[in-house]
């Protein structure tokens, strides 16, 4: 996922680094003898390198909200499509750390993609989360799908039914939302590099002067069982080992005296990404959030040859829209229906 008016840290598309922010130990803050690492975003926002996903056990959210905030998480992600905004929402003011103190991101999805249902579709979003802003908006895919109540909008075949504008109309409604204060930065997710450079071509002056930061979706691959079980992905998902098995995750880890998970997640955020693993087991959150912790660049670059180029999220041929095509990686399972 890419974050513009942002503070740029590396991404597959920008080699340019800025500031990256390194807090000192925060064990006084949260008992943890982990770093806190930030990047800062050019709106003055930092976004935290360790964050929170939410897909997925909807019921559990709330609770696994409430308890990663008082872990010590700081960014949470989010989505419309998630079906767990209002969970959210509650676990946040459960949890009574403040609004302010937290970084929220969610997603558009992507029958609300008409420029005329952009500004609803975001407060639909806000009155789920309960919450008068959020830090980071998305465009979930570069997909455009008819617009309406429905989400997977199909025809009588079963098959999706596209809308008739375009990704870069659904950006320039966006960016008008901006000046409302609701919205405090804008990002895109599962774009290729050919439809980012689309935006920066034809989006506004703005974007061009933004820069870019980058957070690692699914940070844990095939750890997450819906990859193993949906059409998209399961065979992939199945035969390539999972990072808890991988031979040089578990060398390194004893290096470290870290688990491999905690290897893969420090290996984005020493790479200047954000990291979102989702959990909603304390002990797997507790272990996640001391991830971030300084690697040799050796150790980096080992890791960084480990590359599998397996693409565990491609709905591809469920959406009707070639995604990721001008990207690295071995396609995902080109049928099969996930919703
Ligand atoms: N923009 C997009 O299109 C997109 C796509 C996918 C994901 N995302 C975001 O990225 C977030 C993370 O991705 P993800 O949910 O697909 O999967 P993930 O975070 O990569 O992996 C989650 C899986 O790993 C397990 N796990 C977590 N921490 C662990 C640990 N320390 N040791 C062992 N196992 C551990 C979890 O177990 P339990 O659940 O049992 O605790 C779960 O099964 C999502 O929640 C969502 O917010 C965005």
């Amino acid at each position: 996922m890419v974050v513009f008016r942002s503070l740029r840290r590396c991404s597959p598309f920008s080699s340019s680094l800025r500031r990256l922010e390194k807090l000192s130990s925060i064990r006084n803050a949260r008992g943890l003898a982990t770093r806190a690492t930030t990047s800062k975003l050019n709106t003055g926002d930092n976004i935290p390198a360790l964050g929170f996903g939410t897909f997925q056990d909807a019921d559990a959210q709330e609770d696994a909200v409430n308890r990663c905030l008082k872990a010590g998480f700081r960014l949470i992600d989010t989505a419309q499509v998630y079906n767990v905004e209002r969970e959210v929402g509650r676990g946040i003011k459960k949890s009574g750390v403040p609004r302010e103190e937290i970084f929220l991101g969610t997603k558009l999805w992507c029958n609300t993609f008409h420029p005329e249902d952009v500004e609803a579709a975001l407060e639909y979003s806000l009155q789920e989360l309960d919450t008068s802003y959020v830090d980071l908006l998305m465009m979930h895919y570069p997909v455009v799908f008819a617009r309406g109540e429905e989400r997977f909008p199909r025809d009588s075949e079963g098959k999706m039914i596209l809308g008739k504008t375009t990704y870069l109309d659904t950006w320039k409604a966006m960016e008008k939302l901006l000046k409302t204060g609701k919205v405090k930065a804008l990002g895109v997710s599962n774009f290729s590099k050919g439809e980012i450079q689309t935006l920066l071509d034809q989006g506004s002056v703005w974007l061009r002067s933004q820069g870019i930061h980058v957070m690692q979706f699914s940070p844990l691959g095939n750890m997450n069982p819906f990859y193993r079980e949906t059409g998209w992905s399961k065979d992939i998902a199945h035969t390539m080992e999972r990072i808890t098995e991988s031979p040089l995750l578990l060398e390194l880890g004893r290096k470290y005296n870290k688990t491999p998970v905690q290897m893969a997640l420090a290996w984005g955020v020493n790479n200047g990404r954000s990291v979102i693993p989702k959990s909603v087991i304390d002990w797997q959150i507790e272990q996640n959030l001391e991830a971030d912790f300084e690697m040799d660049e050796e150790d980096i670059e080992r890791i960084k040859f480990m590359d599998k180029k397996a693409r565990f999220n491609d709905p591809s041929a469920d959406y009707q829209y070639r995604l990721y095509g001008d990207l690295e990686g071995i396609e995902g399972t080109r049928d099969g229906r996930t919703h």
